[in-house]
């Protein structure tokens, strides 16, 4: 064994990182995007995305680098209770990768996002009644409640531990031995995710139909309309 002091080593490959962020950006964009029927494509393609991150995700938490792998951070609640209490004590427990009680907030995003793109797409396809819709929007506020017990845990995780935890998901650095480290940062994978959501964006607005032109079809006929009451 290296009796190797902390100093930042690269923890969070590039793909968890840009997972990360495109999931942000897509999650608050479906929210802002959720109640008007006139956003409804640009709701429903941020939704497919982060869909699709999930299903990435999911692939990368099997074979993915250690810290990015589930088997390495997903632990039962028991372990989630004795990191907690143990943050009140002298010695707060410190993990490299995920604390197990931000491993179950994490279990908790996905499954939540799991339930709201099914819900979303079911509704958006007309499988069922209105109860679908209001699963839809039950789950996306249960996922709104666990993204902010989510960025409360990231904020006492980093005055506690002394660590900016958002600047470590956006560099990959944290503080630990070198050998607790990753060696590659995947970079090209990275590349080829932001691409490929990129891609999707580009191919919804080339098919999307002009708003414009819709709308006043829309306003056209109903003048049409007006006229032939008129005469
Ligand atoms: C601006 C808002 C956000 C910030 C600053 C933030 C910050 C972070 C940080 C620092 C981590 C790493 C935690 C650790 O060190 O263990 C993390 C992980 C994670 N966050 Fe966020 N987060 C935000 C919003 C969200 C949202 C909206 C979602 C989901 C809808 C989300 C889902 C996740 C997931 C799934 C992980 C695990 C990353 C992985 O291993 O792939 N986050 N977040
Ligand atoms: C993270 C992903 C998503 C979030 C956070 C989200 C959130 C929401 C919320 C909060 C509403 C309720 C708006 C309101 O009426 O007050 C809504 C409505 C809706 N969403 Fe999503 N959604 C997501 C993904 C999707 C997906 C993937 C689809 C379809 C493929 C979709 C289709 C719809 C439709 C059709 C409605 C309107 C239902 C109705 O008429 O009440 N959503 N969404």
């Amino acid at each position: 064994m290296t009796t190797s002091s902390p100093r930042a080593v690269l923890v969070w490959d590039a793909p968890v990182r840009v997972f990360h962020w495109l999931l942000v950006a897509s999650f608050a964009g479906a929210w802002l995007t959720a109640e008007s029927e006139r956003w409804r494509l640009v709701h429903v393609t941020l939704g497919y995305t982060v869909g699709g991150l999930l299903l990435f995700r999911l692939l990368w938490g099997l074979i993915g680098t250690p810290p990015a792998r589930f088997a390495n951070f997903v632990r039962g609640p028991q372990a989630a209770w004795r990191y907690l209490r143990s943050l009140t004590g002298p010695r707060p427990e410190h993990h490299t990768g995920h604390n197990p009680a931000g491993a179950l907030a994490i279990v908790a995003l996905l499954l939540l996002i799991g339930v709201t793109v099914a819900t979303g797409w079911a509704a958006y396809s007309e499988l069922g009644g209105e109860w679908l819709e209001e699963w839809h929007e039950g789950a996306a506020n249960a996922l709104l409640a666990v993204v902010v017990v989510h960025l409360l845990g990231v904020f006492v995780g980093s005055w506690v531990h002394r660590e900016n935890l958002v600047r470590s998901m956006l560099t990959g650095r944290k503080k630990a031995v070198p050998d607790a480290g990753i060696r590659r940062a995947h970079g090209a994978l990275a590349a080829v995710l932001l691409a490929a959501v990129l891609g999707f964006w580009w191919l919804q607005w080339q098919s999307a139909p002009a708003a414009g032109a819709a709308q006043s079809e829309g306003v056209s006929a109903a003048r049409a309309k007006h006229h032939d009451e008129d005469d």
